[in-house]
């Protein structure tokens, strides 16, 4: 095993334009973890709780991966974390584990921080015997990362990007399309911005496949007390920390998904320009 001290901090990489890697000692989280599952980690004892999935893992070395994208304050904060730097906090296995069966051929679809779960996913997916297609989206092509690791994992690998400077489309809900169109699917799970979920989400409603979509909420707790992970589904209210995050996409309120994620946002650029004066 690497490192000693829980929750150490022992490789950090950038894989791509404000994308950053980090493998953290572990070892009670490595032994457990599954595909579709989170933690919720702190930088500092004062700062926020961070939900983050993981993208990796490795039992014998006792370590998990991720990989994050530095947009708010607090993955700010973390991406100024070094190699043996310790987290203040770091709690998981969270969430339910994704639907791992045998159902054929499968379909991944991911973007942006989201391919670090897909390729957890696609790991566990062709694990299980299936026919993995994998379809990776960035909004920019600059953006994408681990193609190769997903190349070496999926039967077939299609990249699209927002600005078409990689891969063969623009967005991932076109392949899709044309993939649901001209083959058998057993299923298609969906892992990365709630927009992009969203629009492949109706993509593949009219096909009456299978979809799974892993939600990621604003999350505080992680355990199912503080409520403020809430969602709607199928008209019922769902807390995703702990009755997802995965859930049958045509059953989700996308609206009002996408109507918070704003609202998120907003908050989050806020506390940016504080930390920055
Ligand atoms: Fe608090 Fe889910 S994050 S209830």
């Amino acid at each position: 095993s690497v490192g000693s001290i829980a929750n150490e901090i022992v490789r950090k990489e950038t894989v791509a334009p404000g994308f950053t890697l980090m493998e953290i000692r572990a070892p009670d989280i490595a032994e457990k973890i599954q595909a579709g599952q989170f933690m919720i980690l702190r930088v500092d004892e004062a700062g926020e709780r961070i939900p983050m999935s993981v993208a990796d893992w490795d039992r014998e070395r006792g370590t998990v991966t991720l990989v994050f994208q530095e947009l708010g304050l607090s993955t700010k904060k973390l991406g100024l974390m070094e190699p043996g730097q310790r987290l203040a906090n770091l709690a998981g296995p969270l969430g339910k584990a994704a639907e791992v069966g045998h159902f054929g051929t499968v379909a991944i679809v991911s973007g942006c921080f989201g391919t670090g779960p897909g390729y957890a996913l696609a790991k566990a997916l062709k694990g299980a015997g299936n026919r993995v297609i994998y379809i990776a989206e960035a909004f920019r092509g600059e953006f994408h990362f681990w193609l190769d690791r997903l190349a070496e994992v999926a039967d077939r690998l299609i990249v699209a990007s927002g600005d078409m400077t990689v891969g063969s489309a623009r967005w991932a809900k076109d392949p899709l399309r044309d993939l649901l169109e001209s083959e058998e699917i057993g299923r298609v799970y969906l892992i990365g911005c709630t927009f992009m979920m969203a629009t492949c989400s109706r993509a593949s409603e009219p096909f009456g496949v299978e979809t799974r979509a892993s939600l990621m909420p604003i999350m505080i707790d992680g355990t199912g007390m503080c409520g403020a992970c809430r969602v709607n589904v199928a008209g019922e209210t769902k807390l995703a920390c702990v009755e997802g995050p995965e859930f049958a996409g045509r059953d989700v309120d996308w609206s009002e998904l996408m109507e918070r994620a704003r609202g998120y946002l907003k908050e989050e650029e806020r506390a940016l320009d504080l930390w920055e004066i």
